[in-house]
């Protein structure tokens, strides 16, 4: 694999691959040095164009512990703020040395479009509303693991509830979702849904929220928002909010999950620490191992593979 940049680039395989790796990594990170030689002398630049908190960081821990070299770069104190174009910063840093770029952009296709100009690996850190794949990995991880399966998750009901319409996490996770062998249902008022369904729809939280296994909660993308889409937070949230009254309703089985950052009293007006299946501080915890995942299938040689701690 060169570029991870979306789920549907790169194929169930290398899906199964990752989340097989990741078992791996999540072995290093509990050593009491979560530190390997792995990608020693590998340099990776985080380039993030909009704001992140999970993904930058996970990623930056992800690239340290397999012992690479990480360059993270401010948008908002670098000379893109002077009118240097995307592709001089590209070609730019690249000149530096840059094994994988790791790119979170407003635009959609950002990362198709870098890795033109430059020989390095593209790993997509989400762009515009497209595509998030390391969040679908690590959730798929997630579940997979939290169910103690090993393979795929055939037959697994996953309800996406949300602003479907604008989430890069809800296409990914749609596409790893179904690699995987799950059933989707997308749960959202019309008007945050995509004009192509996805997957089966339904503007009824309350009649599948007794018939599945994963609640998945999205954030309202109000920076993406500018139409009045819905008629109140208030409306909305009554109808699509994880209320306690749904949690009370949820199966002790089922998974709840949220991509962060959450708004609270929005989609969810619960404690997650309440509910005994939610999954939100597993799912960054297993972002970083993930992450150590794909750039280990990217960047790492065969003899990469000794994975023991330096001497
Ligand atoms: N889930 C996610 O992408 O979070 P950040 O925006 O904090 O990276």
């Amino acid at each position: 694999m060169k570029h991870l940049r979306s789920i549907s680039e790169i194929g169930p395989e290398a899906v199964t691959r990752i989340l097989d790796l990741t078992d791996h990594m999540v072995e290093v990170n509990q050593r009491a040095n979560p530190k390997v030689p792995a990608l020693r002398g590998r340099t990776v630049c985080n380039l993030f164009f909009e704001d992140s908190t999970r993904t930058r960081l996970s990623f930056e821990t992800a690239a340290k512990r397999l012992s690479a070299d990480v360059m993270t770069f401010t948008v908002k104190e670098s000379s893109v703020n002077k009118g240097e174009s995307l592709r001089d910063t590209i070609e730019t840093v690249a000149a530096m040395g840059v094994d994988a770029f790791v790119i979170r952009h407003k635009s959609s296709g950002v990362p198709w479009q870098v890795s033109r100009w430059t020989t390095a690996s593209i790993i997509n850190g989400g762009d515009g509303w497209h595509a998030h794949p390391t969040q679908a990995l690590l959730d798929a991880y997630t579940v997979r693991n939290a169910l103690g399966r090993t393979g795929g998750l055939d037959g697994l009901r996953v309800a996406i509830v949300g602003d479907i319409r604008h989430s890069r996490v809800a296409r990914s996770n749609i596409e790893v979702f179904r690699a995987l062998g799950a059933d989707v249902t997308l749960v959202a008022p019309a008007t945050l849904l995509p004009p192509t369904p996805l997957a089966p729809c339904t503007d009824d939280l309350d009649s599948v929220i007794g018939e599945i296994d994963v609640l998945y909660l999205l954030r309202m993308q109000m920076e993406r928002i500018h139409d009045a889409v819905i008629p109140s937070i208030r409306e909305y949230s009554t109808r699509f909010a994880l209320t306690a009254e749904r949690a009370a309703r949820l199966g002790k089985h089922v998974l709840v999950m949220h991509p962060g950052p959450m708004n609270r009293g929005v989609e969810i007006m619960v404690d997650p620490a309440e509910i005994p299946g939610a999954m939100i501080t597993k799912q960054v915890a297993n972002g970083v191992a993930v992450r150590m995942a794909v750039l280990f299938d990217l960047l790492a040689s065969t003899e990469s593979l000794d994975m023991e701690v330096p001497a």
